[in-house]
């Protein structure tokens, strides 16, 4: 991927969220700057990293939210209306360990079998990175506040609040390691 469809994911986003979900809008723009943080580290990988980011959450518009499970109706919209780079929908699929939501869901089968995991663990832990170290308004954050602010937001017991206890250890993984990453980049 390239800047050119980078800026196109950005418009389709755009488009899909500003109006009905503003918020939702907000929060996808401060993942995305999350990803500028990590050109460097990604490399050739940064424009896909910095679309995926801004995508990432598009299927939460009401008009795509076919499941309600919102990365795998992202994905499908991306794949089926704009037919994606395969690498973008994976990458959104899957995003910040959604496999173990997609198994609270009775989902994971169809995920798995619909959208594989990319075998490239630095970008899906750098995506992992950007979603989690930005709150719901876009501003940056920690990953500790962001898992106790998702599991204030949700409720106890609710699905979303189980996969995230399950997630958290990973998520802090992915974060620390791509965090470690940053503090070696040369300044
Ligand atoms: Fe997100």
């Amino acid at each position: 991927m390239n800047g050119v469809q980078a800026s196109w994911a950005r418009l389709i986003a755009e488009r899909e969220l500003r109006g009905v979900l503003p918020r939702r809008w907000d929060h996808s723009k401060g993942v995305a700057e999350r990803a500028v943080d990590l050109a460097w580290v990604l490399g050739d990988d940064a424009a896909l990293l910095a679309s995926a980011a801004v995508l990432h959450d598009v299927g939460y518009a009401p008009r795509l939210a076919e499941t309600g499970f919102h990365p795998l109706d992202s994905a499908r919209f991306l794949r089926d209306v704009h037919g994606a780079d395969d690498r973008l929908v994976r990458l959104v699929a899957n995003h910040s360990f959604a496999l173990l939501e997609a198994e609270e869901r009775g989902l994971r089968e169809v995920l798995e079998a619909e959208f594989p995991l990319l075998e490239n663990s630095l970008l899906v832990d750098a995506l992992v990175y950007c979603d989690m170290t930005t709150t719901p308004d876009g501003e940056r954050t920690t990953a500790e506040s962001r898992l106790a602010e998702i599991r204030g937001r949700y409720g106890v017991g609710s699905v979303v609040e189980r996969f995230i206890r399950r997630a958290a250890p990973e998520i802090l993984a992915a974060v620390g390691m791509i965090e470690a990453r940053l503090a070696a980049q040369p300044r």
